[in-house]
C-alpha cells in the first residue's frame, strides 16, 4: 500500500505519516540554497538553510561591542550571546532568518560575514545551536535542508541525501552572476575562485559527504536540470 502526499512524494503507508527529510550538502557556492529552495517549492514543503543561521550568528556578533577586534578574539560564549537575537521563522516556502525581529538578508551575504563565518562555524556550541534550530524546523513536517553536514551530523536518517559539487571556476562565476547581476570578467572570476577555494579549505572539517549521499556534479548542468534530477529522486524515495 502506498500513499501520495500533496507534494507528489509517494510513501509506503507505514511511513506516510512520518515526515520526510531531504538533505542537500556541498561546498561553498555549489548552489545548495537556491536548488534546495526550488526543490522544496516543487515538493510543496518548507526549506531551511543552515548556512543562513551560521551567517546570522556571525552578523549578530559583528553588530556587538568589540566586533571590530579580530574575530580570532571572539569567544564561543560571545557568539552564542549574539545569536540570541536571531530567530528562524517559517515564511511562505522557506524558514527566514531575522535579527532582532528584522530581516537581514543583505547583511548575511556581506563580505564581513563571509570572511568570519567559517571561524564561527567551527565553534562546537554554535554548531549545536544551529543543529537544534534545524531539527526544530523538521519536527512533525517534511522539509528540504541544506548545508554541509545535514546528511551526516544532523539528519543521518534522511530519506534522501544529495551532495552537490561543481568546478571552483564555475562556482565562482555563478556566485558573481548572482551578486553582480551581469557577466563577470575573467579577472573577477579568478579572484572569486581564489576566495572560494580558501573558504573550502577553512570549511573542510565541517563539509561532510555522507556515505549514502548521491553525488551530483553540476558543472555542466543548468539549475533547472539539477532541480529536476533531485525532485525525481525525491519522488522515488518512497516509491
Ligand atoms: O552559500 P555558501 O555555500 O557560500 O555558504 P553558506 O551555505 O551560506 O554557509 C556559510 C558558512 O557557514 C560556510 O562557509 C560554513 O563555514 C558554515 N556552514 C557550516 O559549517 N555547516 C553548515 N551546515 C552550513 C554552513
Amino acid at each position: 500500500m502506498y500513499r501520495t502526499l500533496d507534494s507528489g512524494v509517494i510513501l509506503p503507508a507505514s511511513r506516510a505519516e512520518r515526515p520526510v527529510v531531504i538533505a542537500i550538502d556541498g561546498p561553498a557556492a555549489s548552489g545548495k540554497s537556491s536548488t534546495s529552495k526550488w526543490v522544496a517549492e516543487r515538493l510543496g514543503v518548507h526549506h531551511a538553510d543552515s548556512g543562513a543561521l551560521y551567517r546570522a550568528a556571525t552578523a549578530s556578533r559583528l553588530r556587538a561591542p568589540g566586533a571590530l577586534g579580530t574575530s580570532e578574539s571572539w569567544t564561543e560564549q560571545s557568539v552564542l550571546e549574539a545569536a540570541r537575537a536571531v530567530s528562524f521563522v517559517p515564511g511562505k516556502t522557506s524558514f527566514e532568518v531575522r535579527i532582532n525581529d528584522a530581516p537581514a538578508d543583505e547583511e548575511l551575504r556581506g563580505a564581513g560575514v563571509t570572511a568570519n563565518v567559517s571561524l564561527v562555524a567551527r565553534m562546537p556550541g554554535v554548531r549545536a545551536w544551529v543543529n537544534e534550530r534545524i531539527r526544530e524546523c523538521a519536527r512533525g513536517s517534511s522539509i528540504v535542508v541544506d548545508g554541509r553536514d545535514m546528511g551526516t551530523a544532523v539528519f543521518p536518517d534522511a530519506a534522501l541525501k544529495i551532495f552537490l559539487i561543481a568546478d571552483p571556476w564555475e562556482r565562482a562565476r555563478r556566485r558573481l552572476v548572482q551578486r553582480l547581476e551581469r557577466s563577470p570578467s575573467e579577472d573577477e572570476i579568478a579572484v572569486e575562485t581564489d576566495d572560494i577555494v580558501k573558504r573550502d579549505a577553512k570549511d573542510a572539517t565541517q563539509t561532510q559527504q555522507a556515505s549514502d549521499a548521491i553525488l551530483i556534479d553540476t558543472t555542466y548542468l543548468t539549475q533547472a536540470e539539477q532541480v529536476d534530477r533531485i525532485v525525481a529522486l525525491a519522488r522515488a524515495v518512497g516509491g
